[in-house]
């Protein structure tokens, strides 16, 4: 049998893969927008498996996987045996002898490794503790659609060094494009992160600054987080006295290149992360963003499923 492809983090597809993919992706989404059926994936199940929140990312695994003719089954690990301490590995013996592909949301990036080591099918990580790929696949797609090629563009990351910079680091040594970083002491980029130190290529495409505005000067797209992510609640409180300064507001923007978009992969707190004038004013894309997670991961299901087709 030969072993299944896995997407647990971004540098699981080369370049030219990720060429292929934002190709194929602006095809499926021009067929969906037609009302055409695109359905390589009939008779297939997708499983979700959520451990933590999400509104997005099971709409649209399952709104895409129905659209691809297939059906998705949601599994929340509260009401399952995962939930009851059922190891990992087995519950991923069982999931891929029943299904043809399973999306985890869950905390710890060893959880969806151990699930895709024991797994006879497909593995899609839909966030974790230190990635969430699926959104960052969806953001590129997103910068490429309104302003072209990324490669050689600046992305600031105004905030906390979380699953998402992460991603956007080993985006960026991927597609070859800069990240600019500013975020307050204590929630810096760790470029010896435990188990996912920074590989050389993703630390020469990363600049940080102490001061936001400095990190958002020329930038291209500038983009934002939550300052307490899922599984964090506990330092709410810290975190939100520790990122006094670090909104991305209109001045902000204003130093970045006249054409600059602003991206957030919600959900947002207005005054908080982002003030309301930004991520409702003209340069923000964030509802092209969410609306990508859809299109982007159809043709990621698909091509996991079918390696690469022709159009
Ligand atoms: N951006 C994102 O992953 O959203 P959800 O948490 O709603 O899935
Ligand atoms: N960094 C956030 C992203 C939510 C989609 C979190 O992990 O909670």
């Amino acid at each position: 049998m030969t072993p299944p492809r896995h997407y647990l983090q971004f540098t699981d597809l080369d370049r030219d893969e990720y060429a292929y993919l934002f190709r194929r992706t602006a095809l499926i989404k021009r067929k969906f927008k037609r009302y055409e059926l695109h359905q390589p994936l009939v008779d297939r199940t997708l499983a979700m498996i959520f451990e933590k929140h999400s509104t997005r990312t099971r709409l649209s695994f399952e709104a895409g996987m129905h659209q691809l003719g297939g059906a998705a089954i949601y599994i929340n690990t509260r009401d399952s045996q995962l939930g009851r301490g059922e190891p990992i590995e087995d519950a991923a013996q069982v999931f891929s002898r029943m299904v043809d592909l399973v999306m985890i949301r869950t905390y710890g990036q060893d959880i969806v490794e151990r699930f895709a080591a024991n797994s006879r099918v497909p593995v899609i990580n839909g966030l974790t503790n230190e990635f969430h790929p699926c959104q960052v696949l969806a953001d590129v797609f997103t910068y490429i659609e309104h302003r072209g090629d990324i490669a050689g563009r600046t992305v600031a990351w105004i905030g906390d060094a979380n699953n998402m910079l992460y991603t956007w680091l080993q985006a960026a040594a991927i597609l070859d494009f800069r990240v600019h970083f500013s975020g307050p002491p204590g929630y810096r980029v760790d470029l010896q992160r435990a188990d996912y130190p920074l590989s050389a290529a993703q630390a020469a495409q990363l600049r940080s600054f102490d001061d936001p505005r400095e990190a958002c000067a020329g930038a291209h797209l500038v983009t934002t987080d939550v300052w307490t992510s899922m599984g964090y609640e506990a330092e709410n409180a810290a975190r939100l006295a520790a990122f006094q300064g670090f909104m991305v507001d209109a001045p902000m923007m204003a130093r970045a290149a006249p054409d600059a978009v602003f991206m957030h992969c919600l959900p947002a707190h207005r005054g908080e992360e982002v003030a309301a004038e930004v991520i409702d004013g003209a340069q923000s894309v964030v509802w092209d963003e969410a609306e990508n997670r859809l299109h982007v991961q159809k043709t990621l299901m698909e091509f996991l499923l079918l390696g690469q087709l022709a159009d």
